[in-house]
């Protein structure tokens, strides 16, 4: 049976402003420019995996408007199958997103017709879910249909990634039934209630959290990489050093690379590597979507980084 990702999650449509600095309260700021793109955390995820050539669905639901066109269309094109992907009443979910120089970013988003994908958009999507799946959410859909979608995907063998963001509260017993769970560092406080402070305290709380829930637990951490722990192992995976132009998405390619690592049966250090080569792809132009690297430029990127190792 042929292996597949099933993501139900969000989509956005992104506006990425250029800017220096923040606004000040009640000033007009100029901002030096603007990307509009296809976003939303699922949808950035399903297009990750997309164009890694796995075969992918994606189930979500966008608005009858011009913006969810673009969507449907920018997944189409990433190579995701949309049939799991409704029209809604409410307008398509927007992200609005101040990208600085320094690389930070400051997203708000308005959740529109994601605030809608429900349990019988997961029951719709459970014959896409069997033991060859690797099942993909985060918490931009109602947490019930999140919790939900874990269930059902459990019961049926596959395995799951839940990606904890934004930060959200999601039921103990929920997190243990996941086979990965992925947070940044702000998420990772909100999970684990401590600190993150540098690699050294992120990788004994992602050990610490991985022990509680028996699963595997990693924490990205921007520019100094990512940390995981399951049972008593813990792994470091620095980051590669790129110039980043604007880190949008970075997380949610992270997240395709670590799928793909899954399917494809690799060691798990491998796993991780491969998933920040794709990260550290996706930060060097703008815009999420836009920005996710194929198949071949990640190759091409592998050969680069072992022809010339840090
Ligand atoms: O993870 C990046 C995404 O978060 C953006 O595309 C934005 O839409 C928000 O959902």
């Amino acid at each position: 049976m042929e292996k597949k990702v099933l993501v139900i999650g969000s989509l956005n449509y992104d506006i990425i402003l250029n800017a220096e600095r923040l606004p000040e309260k009640g000033e007009t700021y100029v901002c030096k420019g603007a990307d509009r793109c296809c976003g939303g955390k699922g949808g950035n995820q399903a297009a990750q995996c997309g164009k890694l050539n796995i075969k992918t669905y994606m189930a979500g639901r966008v608005g009858r408007d011009f913006s969810g066109e673009i969507l449907l269309q920018g997944l189409k094109e990433a190579g995701v199958d949309t049939r799991l992907v409704e029209k809604d009443q409410t307008e398509t979910g927007l992200g609005v997103v101040y990208a600085l120089e320094d690389g930070s970013v400051y997203a708000g988003i308005v959740p529109g017709a994601n605030s809608k994908v429900s349990k019988a958009d997961v029951e719709k999507a459970a014959c896409f879910m069997d033991e060859n799946t690797v099942v993909i959410l985060q918490l931009e859909i109602p947490v019930e249909t999140v919790e939900y979608a874990v269930e059902t995907a459990k019961k049926r063998g596959s395995r799951i990634i839940l990606n904890t963001a934004p930060a959200g509260i999601v039921k103990e017993d929920i997190l243990r039934q996941c086979d990965y769970v992925v947070a940044n560092e702000v998420e990772a406080e909100v999970l684990t209630g401590k600190s993150i402070t540098d690699k050294v305290s992120a990788g004994e709380a992602a050990a610490c959290l991985a022990r509680k829930l028996g699963n595997t637990c990693i924490f990205t951490l921007g520019s100094q990489g990512a940390v995981a722990g399951a049972g008593e192992n813990i792994w470091f995976c620095p980051a590669y050093a790129v110039k980043a132009v604007e880190t949008t998405g970075a997380g949610d390619s992270f997240i395709g690379g670590l799928a793909w690592g899954i399917i494809e049966g690799m060691e798990f250090s491998k796993i991780l590597s491969q998933a920040s080569m794709c990260s550290a792809i996706t930060v060097q132009s703008p815009g999420g979507q836009p920005s996710m690297p194929t198949l071949s430029k990640v190759l091409e990127f592998r050969k680069k980084a072992a022809d010339s190792p840090a």
